[in-house]
């Protein structure tokens, strides 16, 4: 029976209880039965950013002007960011909801960009190795560009050779993954760096995933590729702290080398009837809690915190890898690069382990890659606390 609103409105308990009931088959995330999707950290750190959330649950993003508080939040998320990736004073940007929107307006504001700097006669074209996100090609979609997909490298890393040769008169984006979600590894960002300003081109490196855990990975003694603003050629980066900023989820940033790019992301509009209007992301009307509660979670958790997780996650990569090494004689160091805390070894295998691991751990949801089949996957052993409850 499609289900219509109450006549009558029905008390909170009950509506309470339905809900937890209709939770009951979604996978136990907080188990770390699920790789990817949600990232949780532990309880203490779901409390703050659900109690900053409600803080500001019903101030309006859109009207900044309003909120002071927030310009300043979403200013200081921005300004911690840049410092996570080596950007400088005059590195700048905006949170958005999403690794999709911070992408979104990148390539928006590389388009408007080249419209006015390198201008092309035909569509313009954005590059990408074939390991690169789908929102790439949902934001060429709105924005009436062009996606050239390239086939990645044999270690799954974007084939610069490959990039380069697919450059037209009407390429005006090369992109970077800094990981890729598929495989965890990084692409080569220096060598795109240098063909980008080889070749004029705007440059995005998309860090939705890896843009808040690869310094910890660095800093915990583990070899990361620069990928970042320290490389020259970088434009703009996306990442997202709903991913590994373990903010609530609405929260990414997307940011940019310096005003001069930035100035093409916002959106701005003077002919209606109330004056004028302008927002720097596609959203209007957006709570301030995904801000808050980013800024809140960025503070709690501090260096230490962000450390700790991390050294977590690669602990559970190395269990992991011992798995495979005695369930399948795999060791996957021997098959190539592995950057994050993406696990190689699972990669390394076909779904047949899938069904092992499912049955031989109540569940675990590793997540399936397409040509070539792998098993692939950001996992997190549960905190402690978790674990024993
Ligand atoms: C590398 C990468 N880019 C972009 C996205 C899209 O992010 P979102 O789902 O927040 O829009 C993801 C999501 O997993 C990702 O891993």
């Amino acid at each position: 029976m499609r289900r219509s609103i109450p006549k009558t409105g029905i008390g909170w308990p009950e509506i309470q209880a339905e809900l937890a009931q209709a939770q009951k088959k979604d996978v136990d995330w907080r188990h770390g039965r699920l790789s990817g999707m949600v990232y949780f950290a532990d309880e203490d750190v779901l409390q703050v950013t659900k109690d900053a959330y409600s803080m500001f649950f019903s101030e309006n993003m859109v009207a900044l002007h309003a909120f002071p508080s927030l310009e300043r939040l979403e200013r200081e998320v921005v300004e911690m960011a840049s410092g996570l990736l080596n950007g400088d004073e005059s590195v700048t940007g905006s949170m958005s909801s999403g690794g999709t929107e911070s992408i979104f307006l990148a390539m928006k504001a590389a388009r408007d960009w080249a419209r006015d700097n390198r201008p092309t006669k035909g569509t313009p074209e954005i590059v990408v190795s074939r390991t690169a996100h789908p929102a790439f090609n949902k934001s060429a979609h709105f924005l009436d560009l062009k996606v050239i997909r390239v086939p990645q490298g044999p270690d799954f890393r974007a084939d610069v050779g490959a990039m380069e040769e697919a450059i037209t008169e009407n390429t005006i984006i090369l992109v970077g993954s800094a990981p890729a979600y598929p495989h965890g590894v990084i692409d080569p960002i220096t060598k795109l760096g240098e063909l980008a300003q080889a070749r004029g081109l705007w440059l995005h490196v998309d860090s939705c995933v890896g843009g808040y855990l690869a310094h910890w990975v660095r800093e915990l003694g583990y070899p990361v590729p620069d990928f970042d603003f320290s490389v020259p050629g970088v434009t703009s980066i996306s990442a997202d702290l709903h991913k590994h900023g373990y903010a609530a989820k609405g929260a990414s940033t997307v940011l940019f080398r310096n005003a001069d790019y930035a100035k093409y992301h916002g959106f701005e509009f003077d002919d209606w009837a109330r004056g004028h209007y302008s927002t720097s992301t596609f959203t209007g009307t957006r709570s301030g809690g995904g801000v808050a509660a980013a800024w809140a979670v960025l503070n709690y958790l501090g260096e230490d915190g962000y450390l700790e997780i991390v050294g977590e996650i690669l602990d559970a990569r190395a269990i992991l890898r011992a798995i495979l090494w005695l369930a399948r004689g795999v060791w996957p160091a021997a098959r190539g690069a592995h950057d994050v805390a993406d696990d190689e070894g699972c990669r390394s295998v076909v779904d047949d382990l899938r069904v092992k691991i499912v049955d031989g751990s109540q569940g675990h949801d590793l997540v399936i890659v397409s040509k070539p089949k792998r098993v692939s996957g950001f996992h997190r052993i549960p905190p402690a606390r978790t674990r024993a409850a």
